[in-house]
């Protein structure tokens, strides 16, 4: 539940690895006000808000008709975004969720092995989904994901996410809707946590470098 920063190409791979970073606690060093850990905001409130208006438009014009259009939310992270996605969606919709954990502990680099936590809890079958997620880095989770759902029959599944990181991409996935493109920076906010805080930020922000920088190997 960590996301991962830019690195030099010298860098060992577990270095990057920062969803593979649990931290815990003590370890973190988190302020009492979390915005005094936030070295830059990327993305703005009137920004995201701006962009998910636009998002829900263009998701409404993609499923005419009123056939049954389910929402999965991949959790945690997509609890904010779907809240205010699912409300810019003017038609009707039906919402379930998921809890995914794409990697068996330690902090170790994503390894493509994604543990199911928390499974649907209605049906599918012959039903449009779009899954709905707060950010791609490897693209390992949702590629895992699109396959586990494809096989319980549904008429289709799309995918829309927040943000997507192209430069941290190591399986192709079909991304239906990008809400936006990021750089490789450790991002918080808006739903997205370092050690379970900073989800409630309503802005998506750069998390201060020596927040995590020891949890990295870094001095
Ligand atoms: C994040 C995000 C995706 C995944 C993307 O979840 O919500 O599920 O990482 O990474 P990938 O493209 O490299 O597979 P995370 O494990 O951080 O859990 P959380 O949503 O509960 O914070």
């Amino acid at each position: 539940s960590t996301r991962r920063a830019a690195h030099g190409a010298t860098v060992h791979p577990l270095q990057s690895a920062h969803r593979g970073v649990r931290a815990k606690g003590g370890e973190m060093g988190a302020s009492k006000n979390p915005h005094d850990d936030i070295s830059e905001v990327l993305i703005d409130e009137a920004k995201i808000a701006a962009r998910v208006k636009a998002l829900g438009a263009e998701i409404t014009a993609a499923y005419p008709g009123n056939d049954e259009l389910v929402l999965v939310s991949v959790l945690k992270g997509s609890l904010v975004f779907v809240g205010d996605l699912m409300r810019a969606i003017d038609r009707n919709v039906r919402i379930d969720v998921m809890e995914v954990s794409s990697y068996g502990g330690g902090n170790t680099e994503s390894s493509g092995t994604v543990r199911i936590l928390k499974d649907l809890s209605g049906s599918i079958d012959g039903l449009d989904v779009l899954i709905v997620e707060d950010i791609i880095d490897t693209g390992l989770t949702l590629n895992y994901l699109t396959s586990y759902l494809a096989g319980k029959n549904p008429r289709s599944v799309r995918i829309v996410t927040l943000l997507d990181k192209p430069a941290r991409r190591i399986a192709e996935l079909p991304v239906d809707w990008t809400g936006f493109e990021i750089p490789d920076k450790f991002v918080v906010g808006y739903g997205l946590d370092f050690g379970e805080h900073y989800r409630n930020l309503r802005y998506v922000g750069v998390l201060k470098r020596e927040l995590y920088a020891s949890l990295i190997g870094e001095a």
